[in-house]
């Protein structure tokens, strides 16, 4: 059985051994990546630096909120706007593999200057166990190359630290639940943000269809958890799938495209099955994309896949 309060204990004890000399964190404000990096100041206080990089694949506002919350915890932090990069570099990548590898190897590249600059010795991932699992240990297939380890060049100088590397989800929520943090009950989002949520070109036109849609089912979806009308699922979100079929805006002739709605229940993300949201709360929230992104999306459809077959993520 997981005891969370031991748990804490004993990392802050390994990562005071381990860590000798400056660290960095890659801070997203989730869960896993706040349970590291508290655990981690806990034990070295300011000898750790959190780095927030804005990929230009963050959901709508949620830059400004982690700088909130890396003030919050008293992190010595820095924030980095690297969106025209990520978007120049994504523009005619359609593989999600290979975007899924741009966008991790970037991720290295920014932190390998920051690190440089700052003379640290250790990184510090919020890895966890299924994040690894997947990404294909030797053992299994590659099902998909999870951010945290696919962009990683073998000769990275720097040590490598991952507190969480053996937690399953459910147990970093309840260290997250020890430690009094606010992002416990937090949806996840995958480290490649929103380019994994457009099927093929992640291009800024189509970041901001898939961020104000994304925004919409979180905001629709909260409601109805708030008003009792259904519980809340592991995770709720929007997908952009850039084919175009015809529709009727106003009068017109529409010819846009398609947003999948995809809410799913889950323990450790290894399976899930698809979320049963009262009809009431999908019509919201398919009026409230049609009204709000106008002739770009015409039609919305509800992902009814489990895991397997499916994965959570369309990419
Ligand atoms: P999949 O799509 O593989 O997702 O069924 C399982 C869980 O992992 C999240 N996910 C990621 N998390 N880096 C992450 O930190 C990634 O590259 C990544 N890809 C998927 C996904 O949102 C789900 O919670």
């Amino acid at each position: 059985m997981f005891n969370a309060e031991k748990f804490v204990e004993e990392s802050i004890y390994k990562l005071k051994n381990t860590i000798k000399g400056k660290a960095l964190i890659a801070f997203s404000g989730g869960v896993d990546s706040t349970v590291t990096a508290t655990l981690v100041n806990k034990a070295i206080r300011d000898k750790l630096i959190a780095v927030h990089v804005d990929t230009g694949y963050m959901r709508k506002n949620e830059s400004q909120q982690v700088e909130t919350l890396m003030k919050k915890l008293g992190l010595n932090y820095h924030i980095i706007d690297a969106s025209k990069e990520y978007y120049d570099s994504l523009i005619n990548i359609v593989d999600p593999e290979e975007k899924r590898k741009i966008i991790g190897e970037k991720f290295i590249r920014i932190f390998e200057k920051v690190a440089q600059k700052e003379e640290v010795d250790f990184l510090i991932q919020g890895t966890i166990a299924p994040d690894w699992i997947e990404s294909g240990d030797g053992l299994r297939d590659t099902i998909k190359s999870h951010h945290n380890v696919g962009g990683l060049p073998k000769e990275m100088k720097l040590k490598i630290v991952e507190p969480l590397r053996d937690l399953y989800k459910d147990e970093v929520r309840e260290v997250a639940r020890t430690l009094k943090l606010s992002v416990a009950e937090r949806q996840p989002f995958p480290g490649p943000g929103l380019a994994i949520r457009i099927i093929g070109a992640a291009t800024k036109d189509r970041v901001e269809i898939v961020r104000e849609a994304c925004f919409i089912v979180e905001t629709e979806i909260d409601a109805a958890v708030s008003k009792g009308k259904m519980t809340r699922p592991w995770q709720y979100f929007a997908v952009l799938i850039p084919i175009k079929t015809v529709g009727v805006h106003g009068d017109k002739r529409a010819y846009g495209y398609t947003i999948a709605i995809r809410a799913v229940e889950s323990i450790d993300a290894m399976t899930c099955s698809y979320s049963n949201i009262p009809h009431e709360v999908l019509d919201r929230i398919s009026i409230q994309i049609t009204n709000s992104l106008g002739e770009k999306i015409n039609r919305i459809v509800y992902d009814i896949t489990h895991k397997p077959p499916g994965t959570v993520e369309w990419e």
